[in-house]
């Protein structure tokens, strides 16, 4: 889709975000055992500031940080059905306790596919947490361990998320709208 002139309207503040990230760490704390190690999974690149403040959150548990990269829509806001696996790992997840952190669940294909491999690699425990939820744009069985936000079906971007790789840097949730 060709860039045409937009607005960014503002739906979630820097403020709640983190408020809600704070929630969330405690939930995720509670879910795996002191004195464990947790391998913290980012999806590239759109997770990359969620991750980086919830690991913050997480400041007093032993954590390892991962990447993986699967391919998304490119630069359009179209949903690609075949997911392909960009960037693995680079450790061992096979009897490690592994969360990973998504930015938006939208159709649910992204997720359902890595959860998929990451599962046949035999973890110890597989959790998923994705900032925003789309339930309604629901195409493939999945669903989140956690959720920050459920939002409608609108196209958003900041906070690591991006429009055609732009807005990533914005400290806020925004929908986009097209003028
Ligand atoms: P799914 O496979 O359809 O669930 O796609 C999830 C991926 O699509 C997310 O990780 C995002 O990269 C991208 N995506 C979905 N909705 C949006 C949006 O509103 N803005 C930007 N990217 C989005
Ligand atoms: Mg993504």
């Amino acid at each position: 889709m060709a860039e045409r002139p937009y607005v960014i309207d503002k739906m979630i503040s820097a403020k709640a975000i983190d408020a809600r990230i704070e929630e969330l760490a405690r939930e995720i704390k509670a879910e795996f055992p002191v004195g464990e190690r947790i391998v913290v999974v980012g999806l590239l690149r759109g997770s990359f500031v969620f991750i980086a403040d919830l690991v913050r959150e997480l400041g007093d548990r032993d954590v390892e940080v991962d990447f993986l990269e699967a391919s998304s829509y490119g630069n359009a806001t179209e949903s690609s059905r075949e997911v392909r696996i960009l960037k693995d790992l680079r450790g061992e997840i096979e009897g490690r306790n592994v969360l990973v952190v998504e930015d938006i669940v939208d159709t649910g294909h992204t997720l359902n596919h890595v959860i998929h491999l990451l599962g046949s690699r035999h973890p110890k425990k597989l959790k998923t947490i994705a900032l925003l939820d789309k339930p309604s744009r629901r195409e493939a069985d999945f669903k989140a361990d956690w959720i920050g936000f459920e939002i409608p079906d609108e196209f958003v971007v900041g906070y690591g998320i991006d429009y055609a790789q732009c807005n990533r840097n914005l400290p806020y949730i925004g929908k986009v709208r097209f003028t």
